[in-house]
């Protein structure tokens, strides 16, 4: 890590301080045509995030660093014992929306913003954090910064991890100018937070049904992705008879429709979404399907099983038309109840009757709540889309966040 120290008071914003940082960080990586956002780590459009995150971070007069995982790290006040941290990603999935990690990490800046215009002084520091490759649209493992951080992934299989043109982590961090050797639990780190405050765009409309801006997170469903390789013949689509054919096109669509059946049953959710076929003739019988099976339920007993029967089904099909299958568990997060105490803390400082709600959504909150007290701000989405361009949220309802954030940090940071 190194540490550039900040100056002691905040730089060029005035009161407008969230609108400014939201419309500086809006055009990073957002497609012309779709309107979305490709920001898959340590692609140029990330790094321009990363870029972004430093520059208003020194703005603001915080310190910047940068953990051995890519993690992003913003202070105020020097890195030490006791902190409070707040954060999010800026990575998003393809054509993702502007909100899903962004406001998380905008929210954070203007809180601070706030706070110091409020002439607060921190009784501990305050950390803004933007942890890498959340979304794992680019290296397969969802929340990997974080993963990494607190051990949950191994440094040497992370390094490994490659993306869909052959790339593996390693390369993409050296030519993005960052030693992949570095990659690993950072103890010290972890072991100087107290508690991280994580607020997001809700990915739902339970905030809108009650008629509230800001609402606070229970827990998160377990969930996970597994990706299934078919492999079967490639041959001429106008000449092979249909009982001489390996297809792996079949089984691969008897497990999408399976996932769907068992979700359904078991009251989960289950999506096939990336799939590519090989070699992708429109004319020939593929020689391989990959599918990337996503799947979240209320609990982990009911995960596995939808799991399983998805599993099940996809090889009764694969032996049935004669075709291989490997299943390889991407990654799993199991249940997260977010900590009692912080959601207490929480609760009392934005008031009794703010709603508190259950999440299918994956967060980093999620993997550090294995190892410190973590917590959970939502802000309202209005119609509840979210991992596309239409993602959106009022800005009455931001500046809601901000404020709420603001009090947390206020709370906890004052003993
Ligand atoms: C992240 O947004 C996820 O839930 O996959
Ligand atoms: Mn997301
Ligand atoms: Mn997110």
């Amino acid at each position: 890590m190194k540490f550039e120290d900040g100056e002691s008071e905040a730089g060029v914003f005035g009161p407008g301080v969230f609108e400014t940082l939201w419309e500086s960080l809006l055009p990073v990586g957002r497609d012309a045509g779709t309107g979305g956002y490709r920001r898959y780590s340590w692609t140029e459009a990330e790094v321009g995030c990363r870029a972004w995150f430093a520059r208003n971070a020194t703005e603001l007069g915080l310190g910047t660093d940068y953990d051995g995982n890519g993690n992003l790290w913003a202070w105020w006040g020097r890195p030490g014992p006791g902190a409070i941290a707040t954060g999010s990603h800026l990575d998003s999935v393809p054509d993702g929306g502007a909100f899903d990690g962004p406001l998380g990490v905008v929210s954070a800046f203007a809180a601070i913003a706030q706070l110091r215009e409020q002439g607060f002084r921190p009784a501990r520091p305050i950390a803004v954090a933007a942890f890498t490759e959340e979304e794992g649209a680019r290296f397969g493992v969802a929340c990997l910064g974080s993963r990494l951080l607190t051990g949950a992934v191994d440094p040497d299989t992370a390094r490994e991890l490659r993306d869909s043109d052959g790339v593996s982590l390693a390369e993409a961090m050296q030519a993005a100018g960052r030693d992949p050797a570095l990659l690993g639990p950072d103890e010290d780190l972890l072991a100087s937070l107290d508690a991280y405050v994580e607020l997001h765009i809700e990915q739902g409309r339970a905030l809108a049904g009650l008629d509230a801006a800001v609402g606070i997170a229970e827990g998160i469903w377990p969930h996970g992705r597994w990706r299934l390789e078919f492999t079967g013949r490639a041959d001429h689509a106008g000449t092979t008879r249909l009982a001489d054919r390996h297809d792996p096109m079949l089984p691969y669509a008897t497990m999408v429709l399976a996932a769907r059946e068992a979700a359904t049953r078991h009251g989960a959710l289950a999506t096939v979404s990336k799939v590519t076929a090989e070699p992708g003739g429109a004319n020939g019988v593929s020689s391989a399907v990959r599918a990337w099976l996503d799947a979240r339920a209320p609990d982990e007993a009911t995960l596995g099983l939808l799991v399983d029967e998805v599993g099940a089904a996809a090889r009764a099909a694969a032996e049935q038309h004669g075709v291989g299958l490997g299943i390889r568990r991407e990654s799993v997060t199991p249940l997260v109840s977010f900590d009692p105490g912080l959601r207490g803390r929480l609760s009392a400082v934005l008031g009794a009757d703010t709603p508190v709600l259950p999440t299918g959504a994956g967060h980093d909150a999620g993997v550090l709540a294995a190892r410190l007290p973590t917590a959970m701000l939502f802000v309202r989405n209005p119609t509840g889309v979210s991992h596309s361009p239409a993602e959106f949220a009022d800005a009455a309802d931001c500046q809601a966040g901000v404020a709420a954030l603001a009090a947390v940090l206020a709370s906890l940071a004052s003993d």
